[in-house]
């Protein structure tokens, strides 16, 4: 992951170096570092751990100087030490900041140490600074010099480079990882997204894989992979929001949380068409043999939801894949005619490459994300837009109801297509989703409603969540919320799938927390849940209003207000996610930054 920047021009490059990597510490948060080169002495400032340590040594001691690089670090090799931290330096000579893994780093090392280099870090990384090191000595300019490296070395990468040789510049590349170039007034900058540089400049060049090139203060050369120069876009990047405050709450998640009614009125605009229908524009979608969901994490249990909808409502066929998995298997798609990248970030490498993937098969590929100009907005043949607005918790929140209720919608809009639905049927779930803003506002009492039970599960070792049909996928998206935010272990499982091996680890006081809704499973559902009862376990029920009349002899339980069992899925993400965020707190864990963890996970 990671997150680079760089600025060349500006009166007080290490102030706004510090700024931009504050809008990217979601991209990794093991150490940072910023080095300046002030009329060609390259001289940096490095702390483990989140960026204000950075912001601390700064303070104590001062980087002045007009050119510099950034880096907020997500350790893959190497330990999250001082050492590792970037950027990394040949001597004085050449630093660099990088996000990525260079593959052949092993076989290059040991012909640099051969060639007498020292190694100072453990990281992939200083393969490329050696190199450049060796590449600013023996060829006449930058450009030149960042060319001989790049053949040189394989993998996934966007880098930055600052070199003595050459202190008014700054070479840049990238393959697979994201780079973009913003355009300023009398400065330039670099940064891994567009919202780095959003307090700088909202005028930016996103460069393509293979591309490379050198920035100065009033210029900006790029060149594609075969060497030609090349001539790339400038756009202009949504308005950014500036840094993104808390707004008086605690943690950014349960901000977040909180959000999610605005979040789903202002997806479900853009979303809708002028005439109240809906606004999709899919192509011949009567014609539509099939689609695979591609996706990771949190994007993948919305994956699997919107797959019940796709199939129940449009009778299309579809897949859902764990996107690291998808194009390793050799993965038959005959039966497909389109790809669906589903991803908050717009940037996880995994949906990028099965993405791209599906597209080498023949695919058409549809992007729904949450950031408009992420790598997969721009590379995908259709985008679908979420607007719930920055998130910068880690654990997904908004973003994931604002992919159901587009799930939704497409599906209800497919279905009508295709012949399934009737008009009346489809405006019917277009005012069940209009309606979600108002339940979920409604939904926020379970913040008092579970608020007594937390102790409890926080002294929990391990925890279940059970659901049936759509609520099945919400089970798995509550276990991983729980265990990424509290670390305590869960798991979720179909209930119907208890009584095929799990329900041997229920034993007294195991907490089982069962998601139900007024649908055709709830009868079946309650009886797996009872059967859990009846073996010890502590069941806490969430569920709509009603349904609740269906459990009997449950102590805990946490209802949101009724609605059709279509849009329970969404709902009852609310108290899901509630349910985390407090025990979270309750346990002391870091809400936000979870350990190991990082918004955006750009490496394979
Ligand atoms: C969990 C979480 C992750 C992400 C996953 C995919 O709360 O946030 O599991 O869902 O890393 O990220 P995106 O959606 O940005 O592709």
């Amino acid at each position: 992951m990671c997150g680079i920047v760089g600025a060349i021009g500006h009166p007080d490059a290490a102030s706004v170096l510090y700024q931009a990597l504050q809008r990217l510490e979601y991209r990794g948060y093991d150490s940072a570092g910023i080095c300046i080169a002030d009329g060609g002495a390259l001289d940096a400032r490095r702390a483990v751990g989140k960026l204000s340590a950075l912001g601390e040594v700064l303070a104590k001691d001062p980087l002045p100087g007009m050119t510099g690089i950034g880096h907020t670090r997500w350790a893959t090799h190497g330990k999250a030490t001082l050492n590792n931290a970037h950027p990394i330096m040949a001597g004085a000579e050449v630093a660099v900041v990088h996000n990525g893994i260079i593959e052949n780093h092993k076989i290059l090392k040991a012909g640099l140490i051969e060639r007498g280099h020292v190694f100072t870090s453990d990281t992939d990384t200083e393969v490329l600074t050696h190199l450049f090191a060796e590449a600013v000595a023996s060829q006449p300019d930058l450009m030149s010099a960042t060319k001989h490296v790049l053949g040189q070395i394989e993998g996934a990468y966007a880098f930055a480079v600052v070199a003595k040789a050459f202190p008014d510049q700054i070479a840049i590349a990238r393959n697979a990882s994201p780079l973009a170039v913003g355009l300023g007034e009398g400065a330039n900058y670099i940064g891994s997204d567009a919202m780095a540089m959003g307090s700088m400049t909202r005028r930016i060049i996103f460069l393509k894989d293979g591309d490379y090139g050198v920035i100065s203060r009033d210029d900006i050369e790029l060149r594609s992979e075969d060497g030609t120069p090349a001539q790339r876009e400038v756009v202009m990047a949504s308005a950014s929001p500036g840094l993104v405050s808390k707004d008086g709450y605690q943690h950014f998640m349960e901000k977040e949380i909180h959000e999610q009614p605005e979040a789903i009125a202002h997806t479900l605009a853009e979303i809708t068409a002028a005439d109240g229908g809906f606004n999709f524009e899919l192509g011949d979608a009567a014609e539509m043999k099939g689609m695979v969901m591609l996706a990771a994490g949190t994007s993948h249990n919305a994956a699997m939801i919107g797959k019940y909808w796709m199939e129940s409502l449009a009778d299309l066929p579809v897949v859902t894949e764990i996107a690291s998995e998808f194009r390793y298997r050799n993965p038959s798609v005959r039966h497909l005619d389109m790809a669906m990248g589903i991803s908050q970030s717009g940037e996880s490498l995994d949906t990028l490459m099965a993405l791209r993937y599906a597209a080498e098969q023949g695919l058409k590929t549809l992007g729904l994300v949450n950031v408009a100009e992420s790598t997969i907005a721009r590379e995908t043949d259709l985008q679908l837009l979420t607007r719930a607005g920055p998130e910068i918790g880690v654990a997904s929140t908004k973003s994931f109801t604002a992919q159901l209720a587009v799930l939704l919608g497409l599906a209800a809009e497919l279905g009508q297509k295709r012949g399934v639905l009737s008009a009346d049927d489809a405006a019917k779930i277009h005012a069940d989703l209009a309606s979600l803003p108002r339940l979920m506002g409604a939904a926020m009492n379970s913040f008092d409603d579970i608020r007594p039970f937390i102790s409890q599960l926080a002294r929990a070792q391990s925890c279940l969540f059970l659901g049936r049909g759509m609520l099945y996928p919400l089970a798995l998206e509550g276990a991983l919320k729980l265990k990424e935010l509290s670390y305590i272990h869960a798991e979720g499982y179909a209930s119907g799938e208890m009584k095929h091996g799990p329900i041997a680890l229920i034993e007294e006081g195991l907490p089982v927390i069962a998601l139900l809704s007024n649908d055709e499973h709830l009868p079946k559902a309650v009886s797996n849940l009872m059967e859990a009862k009846a073996r010890g376990a502590a069941v806490m029920v969430i569920c709509t209003e009603s349904t609740k009349e269906a459990v009997e002899d449950i102590d805990t339980i946490i209802t949101v207000p009724d609605c059709d069992p279509l849009i329970a899925p969404i709902l009852l993400s609310i108290p899901a996610q509630i349910l985390s965020y407090l025990t979270a707190v309750h346990k002391g864990t870091d809400v936000d930054q979870p350990r190991n963890h990082a918004k955006s996970v750009t490496l394979e």
